[in-house]
Order: structure tokens, then C-alpha cells, then sequence
């Protein structure tokens, strides 16, 4: 397999056994895995033509739930793995999807009764809805719209349905993230 970049492939391959590791199996308080949840977020973002960076985040945005502790951290764990293979357009989504629902609850109604159970129960410990003065200082991220969008991809990607990919169905997508982002580096 050739690559542009050494290590290229590498850690596409790390990123692969991570995905199918038996931690992305577990759910989460949600009827579905990990893994499942997060390719139906991909599927619904690719099919909303939202984008590779989106489609990539929503493909990975909870790959932390096999690298931290629980929800605790799970966002800055993915955030870590996931910014220097694939920069800001993948990760700052994936590290503000947690905040981004703290934003919706507080700034569009209808939002917070649309949640999950699950979803609910865990705002709180996450610290409640934003202030108004939060939601300010959230609309002004550049990562915003990509925040958003990814928390609505999220809330919808947890039906019962086997998903209709898997992770080696991406490669491409994110070989082709990998190498922009590499090249921006040089
Ligand atoms: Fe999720």
C-alpha cells in the first residue's frame, strides 16, 4: 500500500483496530454500540453531503470512549488522537460536541425534549445549559457550524437498524483528510 506521507497508513490501520476494538462494541446507556452509533452518524452525514471533514468527525467523534475512563475526558482523548492526524476541520467538532449540546438546550427550543434519555440524564453532569453569555462566546468558535451540525448527526445516528458500512469503507475519505492535512504541515 503506498501512502504520501510515512506513517501514513500506520495510523490508519492504529485508527482502524481502535474502531473495531471490543470497547467500541459496549454501548453507552444508548440500545446500540459505540461503533454502530458512530456509522450511522457518517452515513447520515455523508448522506446529507455534509462534507469529509464532517463525515470523518461524526465517523470518529467517540473513538475516546475506547481511550479514557468513561465519559469523563472522552472528547479530549479523541480530540488528542484525532488533531494531529486531521487538523481543526475533524477535531474541534469532535471537541465541541458535548458543549454544542449545551448550546442547543439552551438556544433553540424544542431542542432539549428531542433529547434521548440518555443524552438528558448526562447534561447535567456536564454542566447544564449554557448561559446566555456562553452561547455568545460558543457562536463566535469557528468550529460552530461544524459543532452543531455534528450534535444533530449525534442525536439521530442512534436507531436500532444495523448500520450499512464499516470503518474500511472510510479509508479512502480519510487518507485523502490525512494527506491534506499533512501537506498543510509542511
Ligand atoms: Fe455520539
Amino acid at each position: 500500500m503506498t501512502s504520501g506521507r510515512p506513517g501514513m497508513d500506520g495510523a490508519l490501520d492504529a485508527l482502524h483496530a481502535l474502531f473495531d476494538s471490543a470497547a467500541m462494541g459496549e454501548t453507552y446507556g444508548e440500545d446500540i454500540s459505540i461503533r454502530a452509533h458512530m456509522l450511522q452518524c457518517a452515513e447520515l452525514a455523508a448522506a446529507q453531503g455534509l462534507g469529509d471533514a464532517l463525515v470523518a468527525a461524526a465517523l470518529l467523534h467517540d473513538i475516546g470512549w475506547g481511550m479514557a475512563a468513561g465519559a469523563d475526558g472522552h472528547e479530549q482523548a479523541a480530540v488528542d488522537l484525532l488533531l494531529p492526524l486531521f487538523g481543526a476541520p475533524v477535531a474541534e467538532p469532535v471537541r465541541q460536541h458535548v458543549a454544542a449540546k449545551r448550546y442547543l438546550v439552551a438556544a433553540r427550543s424544542g431542542y432539549g425534549d428531542r433529547l434521548s434519555d440518555c443524552s438528558r440524564d448526562t447534561l447535567a453532569e456536564q454542566g447544564g445549559p449554557f448561559t446566555h453569555a456562553e452561547c455568545a462566546d460558543f457562536e463566535r468558535l469557528e468550529s460552530f457550524a461544524a459543532a452543531v451540525a455534528l450534535r444533530y448527526l449525534d442525536d439521530t445516528g442512534k436507531a436500532l437498524d444495523e448500520p450499512q458500512t464499516c470503518f474500511a469503507d472510510y479509508l479512502p475519505l480519510l487518507r485523502g483528510l490525512l494527506q491534506i492535512h499533512g501537506k498543510s504541515q509542511l
